[in-house]
């Protein structure tokens, strides 16, 4: 990832100042001093932004650090369900409107605070009808509709921990996640519509299950005109099990460590990881940066283009904007169908305030021209936000002129599925710097850090480390607490990240990506043992290594080397076939670009793929060390 590291922008010092009147009428007023509230007593910072809330019964303590657990807001009793819903309604804003969605042909569909609360009180009656109690796993496989965004919200009511899965993953993917949650009930829908095309997930559901003794029930959303058949009693239609049951559904009593979901992310072994965020550490830190990051106000209308499967929709779609009582759109729609115009002319439609997408998507509209957002009134843009991967100076540039015509502050958020909120990022008012995402967030402590834990020295690059524990941390790893110590072991007191960064001279923090084996593709996060196993799982591979190449759209794009076994020979078709094999598995994200064929892998003595000599020789640069080589 090194290649990444650009010396003459880190000694540059560029910086875009915004409006001072962002900084006056911001929520958090000037960051230093809001930092520095933080560090002068942490706790008393985070239950200032706690007592904003709802609880049913107020902490003990506001944390307890045992090393390295965490336990926030102990003995707190609360629902986050009733700070997203009950708390708007019952404060004079049943009106005011949740949730818009668009999806194709101009259908819209529009939820008020009330109305959204009752279609959650009821679907959650229903899953209790059909046996889901508190702590059970359910599955939810949707594609991006209101409906998906109920199904959450209708869990956590009843305290079910939901386990959404993207609904671009395949069956095998799927079933890993389903039996590994021993999730009781599947959630799903007939199809998602995708550049004006149905996409099948029903049938990938089928597949997913075939194998998973756990699930007792389906439910799907029928979208489809004639419904699809279902099975008479193990699947249930999506509003006919809402039909014949209470209206209300009072907020399930949760304490503030139990579940509220777990979200598998890729790790560097071919197993995912089942990320478990609780109910009250995550509603605070979600909220908090929902709040202070996009600032958002009551006039908003908040667009984040992430899918609620990813950690992204869970905290910035759902769980923070709905907690601030935040006007929420969303849409179905891709940003290149029906043309490159279709989300900006959703902007002008909607008159969104505060837009948050990835620098894939960034990229890929300056790869189609300005013409297509100059087409449309973009005038209502108050805050741009980016996330995924770095957004880089030129992708900075880009966003920062066309789409916030020199106006519009760019919050360039850095975060993971495992630290559940936002933590670096240039808040509201300060000075932006193109290439460096910020600094740690007020409630936030990081740094930059060599493998022994010593801060390297500014302009130089090192591993990103967070200090100390934050209240929407992931608590443990499901079923593998053992791998969830490595991230505080690796260097001791510290959460190391996983990504390399360089801190400049002014403190401003630059990311420079991955520093294990996994890919950021088009924002997505690919583990390259999960291509790898999903490779050697086709009965022609003996072996495979599997690469992230710098791609100008995607970030990266994924290379495969393969062995092929004896009897099986490199073709065109087999190619295609192997291709197909990891769409159907893992699913499209995660499909090689390229895939060579090869004899042999460069290996250490101790048999392990050293892909940073295939990735160097790949592009052309020394391999660095390679005395653990064999041969
Ligand atoms: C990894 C986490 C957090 C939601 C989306 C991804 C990369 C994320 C940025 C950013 C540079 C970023 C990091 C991180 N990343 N945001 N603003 N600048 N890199 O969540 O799938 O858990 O991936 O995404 O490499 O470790 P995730």
């Amino acid at each position: 990832m090194a290649e990444n590291f650009d010396v003459k922008l880190v000694e540059e010092m560029k910086y875009y100042t915004p409006n001072p009147e962002y900084k006056r009428n911001s929520w958090l007023g000037d960051y230093q001093k809001a930092y520095d509230e933080f560090l002068a007593d942490p706790d008393a910072f985070w239950s200032n932004v706690a007592h904003q809330l709802d609880w049913i019964k107020p902490w003990d303590a506001v944390k307890e650090w045992k090393y390295p657990y965490a336990t926030w807001f102990t003995n707190a009793k609360l629902n986050i369900t009733a700070n997203c819903l009950d708390r708007h309604v019952n404060n004079n804003r049943r009106n005011k409107v949740a949730l818009i969605w668009r999806g194709e042909g101009g259908a819209e569909r529009i939820y008020s605070y009330q109305k959204l609360l009752s279609h959650v009180m009821r679907f959650a009656n229903a899953l209790k009808k059909i046996g889901v109690k508190k702590g059970d796993r359910v599955c939810i496989y949707m594609p991006l509709v209101p409906e998906q965004v109920i199904a959450m919200l209708a869990c956590a009511r009843i305290g079910a921990t939901h386990s959404v899965v993207f609904g671009g993953f395949g069956a095998a993917a799927l079933n890993l996640r389903i039996q590994d949650a021993e999730a009781k009930v599947v959630i799903t829908a007939d199809i998602a519509i995708r550049r004006g095309k149905a996409i099948q997930l029903k049938a990938i559901v089928d597949e997913a299950i075939m194998d998973a003794p756990s699930v007792e029930h389906v439910i799907v959303l029928r979208r489809k005109e004639p419904l699809v058949d279902i099975h008479p009693t193990r699947e249930l239609d999506f509003y006919a099990v809402m039909e014949d049951v209470p209206e209300d559904c009072p907020p399930e009593v949760m304490d503030a460590e139990d579940p509220l979901f777990i979200l598998y992310t890729s790790g560097s072994t071919g197993k995912p990881k089942g990320v478990v965020h609780t109910c009250g550490g995550y509603m605070v830190g979600t909220y908090y940066t929902s709040k202070y990051v996009f600032d958002i106000k009551d006039n908003d209308i908040f667009w984040c283009t992430a899918d609620p499967g990813w950690i992204t929709g869970h905290s910035y779609i759902i769980y923070g904007p709905l907690a601030v009582g935040a006007t929420v759109f969303i849409s179905e729609l891709t940003p290149d169908f029906p043309d490159a115009g279709s989300w900006w002319s959703l902007i002008q439609e909607q008159k969104i305030t505060v837009f948050y997408t990835a620098p894939t998507a960034i990229r890929m509209f300056m790869k189609m021209g300005e013409v297509w957002p100059n087409k449309y009134n973009l005038k209502s843009l108050r805050i741009i936000g980016s996330v995924g991967e770095p957004l880089n100076p030129e992708a900075f540039e880009w966003y920062y002129h066309t789409i916030g015509k020199d106006r519009c502050p760019i919050v360039d958020t850095w975060w993971q599925t495992e630290t559940g909120m936002q933590m670096i990022t240039t808040m509201i008012g300060e000075k932006m710097r193109p290439g460096f995402a910020g600094k740690p967030i007020p409630g936030v402590t990081v740094d930059v850090v060599d493998k022994s834990g010593k801060p390297v020295q500014p302009n130089t690059m090192g591993l990103l480390v967070i200090k100390s524990p934050w209240p929407a941390m992931l608590r443990t790893l499901y079923k593998d607490d053992e791998r969830y110590r490595k991230y505080w072991y690796t260097i001791e007191n510290c959460y190391t990240a996983g990504d390399l960064a360089v801190k400049g001279k002014d403190g401003y923090i630059m990311i420079l990506g991955r520093s294990d084996d996994i890919i950021i593709v088009a924002g997505h996060n690919i583990g390259t043992a999960e291509v790898e196993s999903a490779l050697v799982s086709h009965k022609a591979v003996a072996e495979a290594a599997v690469i992230g190449k710098p791609d100008p759209l995607k970030g990266n794009s994924i290379k495969a080397f393969v062995i092929l076994r004896v009897g099986h020979n490199p073709s065109e078709n087999m190619t295609q076939d192997l291709l197909h094999h990891v769409r159907t598995t893992i699913g499209p994200i995660a499909m090689p670009q390229e895939i060579e064929y090869v004899d042999k892998l460069p290996k250490t003595r101790s048999g392990k793929i050293m892909r940073r000599v295939l990735k160097a020789k790949e592009m052309g640069m020394d391999p660095g060390d390679v005395s653990t080589l064999e041969e």
